[in-house]
């Protein structure tokens, strides 16, 4: 079964095809970092009209990257939520219209689903499997007890962990994306020169949750409050330093869960899983089976749009043209073991 997966929730204007779910047969990737690069974020507006140019040619590179025509489709799958609105709208209007025109089922596909499948299609691993969601807009530590089915344990309580990445990298004009900027900062800075708090919340309700907004700050305002007042305060000490705070709140939260739960199996998902700290330190784990996507798989695209829809296709879960776009993430239940 060979699905069509259009995704374009925020900056990236991404169209794949795939085979049975794990068969990644094309995914384009058209991103528009170099047009959001002046205002160092990404600008909605801009960023919807890109879509609006480059979804047809971005569709018909996927198809012959694939080497199939339209004609060999079995059904279209199309990020409908969360993201930008604009952007959302332009993917899903996209979709229903090649659905429309060529008779193929469609189904609406989460994109937060989509990150946290997105490790399954080259290494899956066994259900339930922890998951943690790291990217631009969310930070997720949950239970995915099977492609759909998601249980949240905790979330961050403002801001996520690859908007401080961006922010801090903005503030400190690092390059953009600011994520990758911090990343390869760091490798080359000393993570002690500042010891910026972490993250504090601990108990009850908020035992999984994370928070970033006090680091970011931190790392913004109070740079001297944290000096060891004894080695440089360059770019690659503040960038090692923040990071060390940043991924090791994510690398705690992850083993209290795993500990508490007693899954010892964890796939990781969103575009902060390109970090290679964290990769680093998760798999410093002990006795835990990890899975990672590869690179291209970390960020949005449409290829783990295509294999999660594969699976409500298969299973006759399909949307009709009614569906339409959300902005905002899907109500998850959450629960606190
Ligand atoms: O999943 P994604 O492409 O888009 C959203 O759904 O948000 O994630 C984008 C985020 C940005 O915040 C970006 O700075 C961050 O992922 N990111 C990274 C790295 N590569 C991308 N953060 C840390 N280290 C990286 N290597
Ligand atoms: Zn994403």
């Amino acid at each position: 079964m060979k699905i069509l997966g259009i995704e374009t929730s925020c900056d990236e204007c991404s169209v794949a095809v795939v085979e049975n779910g794990t068969t990644i047969l094309s995914n384009i990737v058209a991103t528009q970092i170099e047009q959001h690069r002046q205002f160092q974020g990404v600008v909605p507006e801009i960023a919807s009209r890109l879509h609006v140019e480059w979804i047809q040619a971005v569709t018909e590179t996927a198809l012959e990257k694939a080497e199939i025509t339209n004609k060999e489709l079995d059904g279209i799958a199309v990020t409908n939520r969360p993201g930008l609105l604009g952007s959302l709208l332009v993917g899903v209007n996209f979709a229903k219209a090649y659905s429309a025109a060529l008779n193929l089922p469609i189904v609406a596909v989460d994109h937060i689903r989509a990150h946290l499948y997105a490790s399954q299609i080259e290494s899956p691993l066994q259900y339930p499997y922890i998951g943690l969601l790291v990217s631009g807009g969310h930070t997720i530590i949950c239970i995915v007890h099977s492609y759909d089915d998601i249980e949240v344990l905790g979330t961050t309580i403002d801001d996520a962990v690859g908007e401080a990445f961006d922010k801090v990298a903005k503030h400190y004009n690092f390059g953009y994306p600011g994520g990758v900027a911090i990343d390869r900062l760091a490798q080359k800075g000393d993570s002690k020169v500042f010891m910026f708090p972490g993250s504090t919340l601990q108990k009850g309700q908020h035992k999984y949750d994370v928070s970033y907004s006090g680091l970011k700050s931190a790392t913004i305002n109070q740079l001297d409050l944290f000096w060891n007042g004894v080695d440089e305060k360059s770019p690659e000490n503040i960038a090692a330093s923040f990071q060390r705070v940043a991924i090791g709140t994510l690398v705690k939260k992850v083993k209290k869960a795993i500990e508490d739960t007693k899954i010892k199996r964890l796939g990781v998902g969103g575009g902060v899983a390109a970090n290679s700290y964290l990769r680093k330190e998760l798999l410093r784990l002990k006795d835990v089976e990890i899975s990672f996507p590869s690179m291209a798989l970390c960020g949005d695209n449409g290829a783990m749009i295509a294999a999660l829809g594969y699976h409500y296709i298969k299973e006759g879960h399909l949307d009709n043209l009614n569906f339409t776009a959300s902005a905002r993430v899907a109500a998850f239940k959450k629960s606190y073991p």
